[in-house]
């Protein structure tokens, strides 16, 4: 049977499977793999969290593997308060925090409770394409606004809204951005808090990264800048593991209250023993410990992957320098399919993901962009991926011109 008739018109507007295409690499072992956005295995605490899960089972496990309350376990919402107060400045009120299912977990929530087809959502242009898929999935209108060196171009998202643009939501992810590396300066911060004030929208900081710095603290995050129109969106992916699917939703007592009741006909909670087990290794210091040693390995990586990006790509690329995060955007010259490239790179046992899916609407400069994951690329592969690339690029027919199909099949179509 072929069911794709039966499939509900909102399921076309999801792409064609990018992110499964990307984590069907996880477990890759002959590929160096620039692509996922995967933490490096390195820094998965296996000893601390035997023994911290030997110790729930024996002392807390009709707690530790029972149902919790949708918003997840007072004794660890307490602890993320806390730990927010601590490293953010702000402690949210009981009814302003609850523990999710990942980071995407809160934007398919958010999605699910503000999105109606049509409505106009704003993201950085490029963004994470988990959250590009999440809001397309409830149909909404996503429009995409620049970034540059200062992060998010408020001031061209503030020319859209005179102009008119009502969106619901902003999404941004203002630390070390997911696919740029890029970060909003403080200045505009500010700027965007004023604007959501003054047109009525919310804002939905990402800060998957930000607790993943390479050097002096980023500026402060949004939503400790403004908790009344920001909804941050936090996960444990980054800094604990992914396999645990945790993250948090910090914002506006009335729309957590909303969001958890959207999360109980999806999973109704996240999982007690993973929250447990994250309290208790943040409870007793570990967290802090492995930050620090993760934010050394993060910053190794990157240093050695600029260092391969300028001795091997071919003069004319740029790329962003992170100061923080995963990630390196890279823009190669003009003419360079980076979709015709991924292939000619898999055959040398290489992997990135092509520029243009990160783009809401697709642009002629996304066509020869690609995002480099470092976090995951042991430190002796990093420049001989970045070799196998340039090897790629060398070999490489002369473009065809736009809009051929093997450009058009990656392009996430858009919704009306
Ligand atoms: C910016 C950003 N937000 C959220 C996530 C998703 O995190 P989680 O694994 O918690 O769903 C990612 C994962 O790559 C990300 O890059």
């Amino acid at each position: 049977m072929d069911w794709t008739a039966s499939f509900a018109r909102r399921a076309h507007t999801l792409g064609s499977g990018e992110i499964t295409a990307i984590l069907a690499l996880a477990g890759a072992t002959d590929v160096i793999t620039f692509s996922g956005g995967f933490p490096a295995p390195e820094t998965f605490p296996v000893g601390v969290v035997t023994d911290i899960v030997a110790d729930l089972l024996a002392r807390d496990a009709a707690v530790a593997l029972q149902y919790t309350a949708t918003e997840g376990l007072a004794s660890t919402r307490d602890y993320l308060a806390a730990r927010l107060e601590a490293v953010q400045g702000l402690r949210p009120a009981p009814g302003e925090l609850m523990i999710t299912s990942g980071g995407i977990d809160c934007m398919e929530l958010l999605a699910k409770s503000f999105i109606d087809p049509g409505d106009a959502v704003v993201v950085e242009a490029p963004s994470y394409l988990g959250a590009i898929m999440a809001f397309r999935g409830y149909q909404a209108d996503v429009r995409g606004v620049p970034l540059d060196g200062g992060g998010l171009r408020v001031d061209v998202l503030a020319d859209l809204l005179a102009g008119g643009l009502r969106p619901k939501v902003v999404y941004t992810i203002p630390d070390f951005q997911n696919p740029t590396g890029l970060s909003l300066s403080a200045e505009r911060r500010h700027a965007l808090v004023s604007l959501a004030r003054r047109y009525g929208f919310l804002i939905l900081e990402d800060v998957a990264y930000r607790d993943l710095g390479f050097g002096a603290p980023p500026p402060p995050a949004l939503w400790s800048l403004a908790p009344d129109v920001v909804l941050q969106a936090g996960t444990c992916s980054k800094i604990f593991f992914p396999g645990v699917r945790l993250g948090w939703a910090a914002g506006p007592a009335q729309i957590i209250s909303q969001l958890a009741i959207a999360k109980q006909n999806s999973d109704q909670c996240a999982g007690a023993l993973g929250q447990r087990l994250f309290e208790e290794y943040g409870r007793g210091g570990h967290l802090d410990r492995q930050l620090a040693a993760s934010r050394e390995l993060y910053a190794r990586r990157a240093t050695l992957l600029t260092a391969a990006l300028a001795a091997h790509l071919p003069e004319d690329s740029t790329w962003t320098v992170p100061e923080g995060g995963f990630y390196s955007w890279v823009t190669l010259p003009e003419g360079v399919d980076t979709v015709v490239l991924n292939s000619r790179a898999t055959e040398r046992k290489v992997a990135f993901v092509p520029g243009a899916p990160f783009y809401p609407v697709a642009t002629p400069a996304g066509a020869r962009q690609l995002r480099l994951s470092y976090s995951r690329v042991a430190d002796d592969l990093i420049d001989e991926g970045v070799r196998r690339i340039a090897a790629a690029i060398a070999g490489m027919p002369p473009a065809a011109p736009a809009g051929v199909p093997g450009t058009a099949s990656i392009l996430i179509p858009e919704t009306s």
